[in-house]
């Protein structure tokens, strides 16, 4: 990809599944990359298997719902790697108890707020100067599918996904002019270890059969898609949600 060899760039939440697969790739095209996820080992895991490319990457400990913590990265990728030119802020959790409205505790819905709204508003406050302070840079956030699919079984995790796509749209629209690109990708259904262990065979059988390309999503999928938003080649994409799911959500 073109313009990714020596850029420098963070991934959150990148300790395993989605995010570690991103790290690897990032590597693999020569990117330095500051690992973050509140599982420190994870990181630390992810770490050393994407520094087998020709880039270098470096885990450590993130609680994304902490400004504190969020800056704590932005710094390591600054005094590490010289400067910071792209964020995949790919974190989520808190969904356990997330059920129907009339059902979802208010607690459920607080956790999610922080970890899958809060944490992306902490990282853009944290990052944004330093990547002003370098002429530009890219978000890369994190939302799902289920924010625009309409779930019946699940109330919080939808809407908490889908306030993301504003505050990419305002960054783009306000830092745009200064060099910043600002995206989402939502993910349909792809097979990691979070994912996979909530299906059945019959399931994965049945989503398959649903999804035109015939085939169910992997982490790969979803790091070739950030690799691309990070990179030069991806230079005129900007306040854009873009769904990689293999055709199951159809979407202008
Ligand atoms: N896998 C899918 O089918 C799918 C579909 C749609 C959207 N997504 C989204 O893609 C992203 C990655 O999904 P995944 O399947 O790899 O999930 P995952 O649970 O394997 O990865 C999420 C990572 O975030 C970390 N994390 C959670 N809370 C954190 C916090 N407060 N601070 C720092 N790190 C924290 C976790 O430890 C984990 O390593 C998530 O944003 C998820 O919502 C996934």
């Amino acid at each position: 990809m073109r313009g990714l060899e020596g850029k420098v760039g963070i991934v959150a939440g990148g300790g395993r599944g989605i995010g570690a697969a991103t790290v690897k790739r990032l590597c693999a095209e020569g990117a330095h990359v500051i690992v973050g996820d509140i599982q420190e080992d994870w990181a630390k895991e992810a770490a050393k298997a994407g520094s087998q490319g020709s880039g270098k990457a470096i885990g450590v400990h993130l609680d994304g719902t902490k400004a504190a913590s969020q800056q704590a990265l932005v710094d390591q990728a600054v005094k590490d790697f010289g400067g910071l030119d792209f964020f995949h802020s790919n974190l989520a959790g808190g969904t356990e108890g997330d059920v129907d409205i009339l059902n979802c505790p208010e607690d459920v819905f607080d956790r999610q707020v922080a970890i899958n709204t809060k944490s992306h508003f902490l990282a853009t406050q944290a990052a944004l100067p330093a990547m002003l302070e370098r002429g530009g840079g890219s978000f890369i956030y994190v939302s799902s599918g289920a924010a625009s699919g309409g779930a019946a079984w699940q109330v919080a995790y939808p809407m908490t996904k889908n306030a993301i796509h504003p505050l990419a749209r305002h960054v783009a629209r306000k830092w745009g002019p200064k060099g910043i690109r600002s995206n989402v990708i939502c993910p349909g259904l792809i097979m990691t270890e979070a994912v996979a262990q909530h299906l059945s065979d019959e399931q994965v059988e049945g989503m398959q059969k649903q999804t035109p390309s015939a085939r169910l999503g992997h982490p790969d999928d979803i790091a070739a898609a950030v690799a691309f938003l990070a990179s030069d080649d991806g230079a005129f994409v900007n306040g854009q949600v873009w769904h990689v799911n293999g055709g199951t959500q159809m979407r202008d």
